[in-house]
């Protein structure tokens, strides 16, 4: 069995952030999202693996590589624009060849992985296998209709009134069978070609699609409260781990990671808390649920159950929470006594002033 992981589209739920990087790259415990999605296929067998990119492409090959970091051999594909998941399905076909495959949706973040799953699709080889999750609200998924003995009878995507409360999760197993479906499909009302549509082409000519449900912990990623969520669940099961300098006017609570070459002076770090190598934080109080990326810098300020990119700086915060800071992006206190909040923030950004 082949994988293949979608890493392009638009991101648009996460702008600003996806006006100059890939959604699939932003990180979970300093880790990018689609790093998770790659270990969980190798740790499910799988060492084939093509990686669907667009215009963002550059940047996943630098953060992803050529797989031998993940026991896998990669090979990036290249949708030229970002025409629907089925689309993308088709963008591969030449990679796929004859082979089954599962696919793999590269903002989604399953903590448990994918290996009963691709085991169970392996021994049972049906045209399709879902894996479903019920939700609380099903309009933001494609939604399926199962029978007792769990064969997808209907798929609708972003339903406005959904028959169920099962959501797709985004990983799926194909035989070829998929290739005649996503080809014979039109674009939906959003303009793309979905892949709920190709399901239920397969579904009315008789193929047999096999739904498992789960209710163990998963995110799609695509907003940043999701991503907080999916940041909050991953550090919940970190190791604590001290490589970098923590002076003794310190104190760490509970699970703690701080990389090399990151220095903690007079703060207060309570964990989980994930800290990136070469970032500094003074007179602090830092978490929990919080990761601070590579070379951040955070002096006389207070935060917690929130992520800060590589390079972002914060000053004289009083508080921040449920925050997710930018690469290289500067908060700092207003002079005293304040008299206007002064503002540089790019397109599509978020602010929430005290009054
Ligand atoms: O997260 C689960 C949901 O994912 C499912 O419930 C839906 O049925 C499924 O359609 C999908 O919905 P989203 O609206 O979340 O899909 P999104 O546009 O975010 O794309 C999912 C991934 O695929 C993301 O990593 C970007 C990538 N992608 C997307 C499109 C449209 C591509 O690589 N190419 C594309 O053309």
């Amino acid at each position: 069995m082949k994988a293949l992981v979608l890493a392009g589209g638009t991101g648009s739920r996460l702008r600003p952030f996806t006006h100059t990087r890939a959604k699939q790259l932003l990180p979970i415990a300093n880790r990018p999202v689609v790093h998770y999605a790659l270990q969980a296929i190798a740790d499910a067998g799988i060492e084939e693996v093509g990686v669907v990119v667009g215009g963002h492409g550059d940047a996943i090959r630098r953060a992803v590589g050529e797989g031998s970091a993940f026991g896998l051999r990669i090979t990036y594909l290249h949708q030229p624009r970002p025409l629907g998941l089925a689309h993308a399905v088709t963008v591969a076909r030449d990679f796929l060849g004859d082979d089954d495959f599962l696919l793999y949706l590269g903002d989604n973040h399953l903590e448990d992985g994918v290996t009963g799953f691709v085991r169970r699709a392996t021994a049972e080889r049906d045209a399709g296998r879902l894996l479903l999750t019920p939700v609380p609200d099903p309009t933001a998924f494609g939604v399926a209709e199962v029978d007792g003995e769990g064969i997808v009878r209907q798929l609708e995507e972003k339903p406005e009134r959904p028959r169920s409360d099962l959501a797709l999760v985004g990983v799926y197993a194909f035989t070829p069978a998929v290739h005649e479906a996503v080809r014979a499909i039109s674009p939906s009302g959003r303009g793309e070609l979905e892949i709920t549509d190709a399901v239920q082409w397969m579904i009315d000519r008789g193929w047999r699609v096999r739904a498992e449900t789960t209710t163990r912990p998963w995110r799609d990623t695509g907003s940043v409260d999701d991503l907080l969520e999916a940041n909050r669940s991953v550090l919940d099961r970190m190791e604590g781990r001290v490589d970098g300098k923590v002076d003794p006017h310190s104190v760490l609570v509970g699970r703690v990671s701080i990389a090399e070459g990151a220095v903690v002076r007079g703060s207060r770090i309570v964990g989980p808390v994930v800290v990136g190598a070469g970032a500094v934080i003074t007179d602090s109080h830092v978490g929990p649920y919080t990761a601070i990326g590579e070379n951040c810098r955070i002096q006389d300020s207070a935060i917690e159950f929130s992520v800060l990119l590589q390079g972002a700086s914060v000053e004289g915060a009083a508080r921040i929470e449920r925050s997710l800071i930018g690469r290289e992006a500067v908060v700092a206190a207003a002079p005293r006594p304040l008299q206007a909040h002064r503002l540089i923030i790019g397109d599509h950004s978020k602010v929430q002033l005290i009054p």
